[in-house]
């Protein structure tokens, strides 16, 4: 960018007469019938906790600067977590450099919310900054409709500098915006501890979560239903795995923000690679491809769902005994999941019909219930990760609670985790015979604390594999 904000090299200058004229001639462009946002309650309630607990201290959320990708072009922008929980801000009204400040006052604080106002046609801007100018970014909402939408106060970000300027005693998420960072004294200790705090507040989640999470769900389950479709394009090419990457993609863009985290579309042995996001492997009939996805809708929750697909709709005898042992861990996992249990217990359980299987099938030197001590453990060479996770805004969601709210916690209703328990057979593994190798299979389903259990929010996705065989054939057919 030039010295002139949101001017680049290769832009021409703009002459005083044109200036002018770009000002004059443009009709009123009010958005009608705004109305407030079904989130704007359930934020104020977050707020009102968050103020609980940290009375008299002014409280800083940035919602990010944009992130450049290369020279002079940026990622698509994504608020930050705590930022777009808090304020509710979210979809395309989350703008980079956005703050929420918690201002204190006598009745605990205030929520006022920066951002980038639109720029009016009587600006310059509009026309002339490539970054946040109408003319190239499109409509933004004025400090008022904003009000409207998320009920809260709203300030133009250009003022924020001033507002710090008194310093009084702040706590802000540091790392997010470089400038208001600069601004605020650092306290690395009590920082860190807030960040802890903000994590930990989405453990449970409110209704209006757990509805917008039965969305990102049923889209993805969409989206799983589109790689099916295209997956005779994806044996037909080299780079298969992209196809099916690319099919996610386009449903996850039409239904929501973005994916919400890379897809893994691992075709053949590469479902033993844990992470494999290159996804630029050949799609083969005969094999099976492992497939994790999620889509993150605008108010940015996310599914994590997998399922292990036989590519040509059929599973082998070797395939599907890996996969059925799998499918029995998961339900084992699923059943421990209630309130009061441990957030160990459904990846014990699970793990536990994972180490008996390997020892029937006589590949585990000791015994399951040997292996299953922590100090062994050997089972664990093929299925290496945890079980499950909080899910949330953030595919790991409350990533920073602290230990004893999270790990070492008891299950609560509202809580939504994956139980996701694999095995992976690498090609390389002399310890398994040889038609067994190269096959990798994980279910992760995405899991609702209940009252008196759980629901498993992803069932609509079939995955015992009679039911997966009879929804590919369906789909093939549609
Ligand atoms: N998709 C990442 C995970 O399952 O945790
Ligand atoms: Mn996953
Ligand atoms: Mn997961």
């Amino acid at each position: 960018m030039n010295e002139e904000e949101g001017t680049r090299v290769h832009d021409h200058p703009v002459a005083e007469q044109l200036t002018d004229f770009m000002k004059t001639g443009w009709a009123p462009s009010p958005l009608d019938g705004i109305t407030q946002a079904a989130v704007a309650s359930f934020s104020a309630q977050r707020r009102a906790k968050l103020s609980a607990a940290y009375p008299g201290l002014r409280l800083i959320l940035p919602a990010g600067a944009a992130k450049v990708r290369s020279n002079d072009t940026d990622y698509r922008f994504r608020a930050h977590t705590a930022f777009s929980y808090f304020s509710g801000v979210n979809g395309l009204d989350a703008l980079p450099d956005s703050v929420l400040v918690l201002e204190p006052n006598d009745n605990g604080h205030e929520a006022v919310l920066f951002v980038h106002p639109r720029s009016s046609r009587d600006s310059e801007g509009f026309f002339k900054n490539s970054k946040h100018g109408e003319f190239w970014v499109g409509r933004r909402l004025t400090l008022e409709e904003t009000q409207i939408r998320y009920a809260i106060a709203v300030r133009d970000v250009e003022t924020i500098e001033n507002f710090l300027a008194d310093d009084k005693d702040a706590l802000i998420l540091r790392g997010e915006d470089r400038k208001i960072d600069k601004q605020i004294e650092k306290h690395k200790k009590k920082e860190e501890e807030f960040a802890s705090v903000l994590s930990a507040m989405r453990l449970i989640k409110d209704e209006f979560e757990i509805a917008e999470m039965q969305k990102a769900i049923d889209a993805s389950a969409r989206g799983f239903a589109d790689m099916v479709r295209v997956l005779p394009s994806a044996t037909a090419v080299s780079r298969g795995e992209r196809i099916i990457e690319s099919a996610f993609f386009g449903r996850a863009r039409l239904e929501g923000n973005d994916v919400g985290y890379d897809t893994i579309a691992a075709s053949g042995s590469h479902a033993c690679i844990l992470h494999w996001t290159r996804n630029d492997g050949d799609v083969l009939p005969g094999d099976l491809i492992l497939i994790d996805a999620g889509v993150e809708v605008d108010s940015l929750y996310t599914a994590d769902i997998t399922r292990t697909l036989p590519i040509n709709g059929k599973f082998t005898p070797q395939q599907r005994q890996i996969y059925l042992l799998v499918y029995e861990a998961q339900k084992a996992g699923i059943a421990a999941v209630k309130p009061g249990a441990n957030f160990r217990d459904f990846h014990l359980a699970a793990q536990k019909v994972l180490a008996e299987g390997l020892a029937a099938m006589g590949v585990l030197p000791v015994s399951a219930e040997e292996s299953m001590k922590p100090e062994v453990g050997l089972h664990r060479r093929w299925t290496i990760h945890s079980t499950g996770h909080m899910l949330g805004m953030d595919v790991h969601d409350c990533a920073l609670a602290r230990k004893e709210q999270f790990l070492e916690a008891t299950l609560e209703p509202g809580m939504i985790l994956t139980v996701e328990p694999g095995l992976y057979i690498h090609a390389d593994d002399e310890l398994f015979p040889v038609e067994y190798r190269g096959i990798g299979v994980r279910i992760e389903d995405d899991v609702l604390v209940t009252e008196t259990g759980c629901r498993v929010l992803s069932q609509g996705l079939p995955s015992h594999p009679d039911e997966v065989e009879v929804w590919m054939s369906n789909l093939s057919r549609s």
